[in-house]
This record gives C-alpha cells, sequence and structure tokens, in this order.
C-alpha cells in the first residue's frame, strides 16, 4: 500500500467553531500522522491561485471570499492511501449529501461553508502542499 501525502485544509467556518482538535483527531485516529501544520490568514490573491482552476466555475468568488474571511489550519496528512482516506473522512462536497459520521455531516453547515479541504489525487496534492510548505517543512516520521 502506498504512503502519500495529501494537503487538509481546515476552513474558516470550522475555525471559528473552535473544532480544529476535533477534526484532527479523526485523522489521527484513521491513522493519518499530521507531518506539517500551520494557521493561515490567506489573501484574495492567494485563495484565488489556489483554487485556480475553478476560476471559470459561478461559485469562484464565493468559495474565495469564504476562504479569506477568517484564518485557516492547514496540515499535510501522511499515511497509506492519504489522499482517498482523507477524502472519505471528510464526506461529500455538500454536507446534505454526506454520510453520517463524515467530517461535513458532522461540521458543515452549507455547500459554502463546508469545514475542510482535501486535496483530489496525486498531483494536485503534490501541488498544493508546495503551495503551504517547503520540503524542509514537512516531516515524515
Ligand atoms: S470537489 O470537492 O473538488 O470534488 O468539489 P467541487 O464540487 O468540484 O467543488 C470544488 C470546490 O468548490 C467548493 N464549492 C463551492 N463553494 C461555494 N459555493 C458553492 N456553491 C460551491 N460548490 C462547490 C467546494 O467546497 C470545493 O472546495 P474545496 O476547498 O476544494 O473542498
Amino acid at each position: 500500500m502506498a504512503i502519500e501525502r495529501t494537503l487538509s485544509i481546515i476552513k474558516p467556518d470550522a475555525v471559528a467553531k473552535n473544532v480544529i482538535g476535533q477534526i484532527v483527531s479523526r485523522f489521527e485516529a484513521a491513522g493519518l500522522k499530521v507531518a506539517a501544520a500551520r494557521m493561515v490568514q490567506l489573501s484574495r490573491l492567494e485563495a484565488e491561485q489556489f483554487y485556480a482552476v475553478h476560476k471559470e466555475r459561478p461559485f469562484f468568488k464565493d468559495l474565495v471570499d469564504f476562504m479569506i474571511s477568517g484564518p485557516v489550519f492547514v496540515q499535510v496528512l501522511e499515511g497509506e492511501n492519504a489522499i482517498l482516506k482523507n477524502r472519505e473522512l471528510m464526506g461529500a462536497t455538500d454536507p446534505k449529501k454526506a454520510a453520517a459520521g463524515t467530517i461535513r455531516a458532522d461540521f458543515a453547515d452549507s455547500i459554502d461553508a463546508n469545514a475542510v479541504h482535501g486535496s483530489d489525487a496525486t498531483e494536485t496534492a503534490a501541488v498544493e502542499v508546495a503551495f503551504f510548505f517547503p520540503a524542509l517543512d514537512v516531516y515524515s516520521r
């Protein structure tokens, strides 16, 4: 089984609800390790760059506005099948459709404010990890 790294963002809504620890506990309980972490207040330009792949989508401005509305907690998660495992723990993008017991079902209010982001594939994970963390600041253990 492949050891992978993936980028996880605890979004402004979940940070404001003071549930960073509860969310990180779910990653750890599932066997993922935090290999890097920091709190960040994204600028508009940074959020636009991070979500550039979605720039033609109708919700792009709302997504950027939301992601800069407060600090976010960014982490690199590492472990076996980390990318898919993180996506399963997160649940569906729309919390109304997220399976019971997933992070979005338990902590998200709406498709706009949906608590967490997770990389969706190997290539995007590498780009997203590098967006926030120099390689020297990511610790395998
Ligand atoms: S996903 O998770 O990438 O497969 O989901 P997708 O539907 O492609 O959505 C991409 C990101 O856009 C966010 N999103 C929205 N934001 C605001 N308003 C609306 N209506 C909306 N729909 C989708 C969604 O949460 C995804 O953000 P990230 O940070 O990648 O999870």
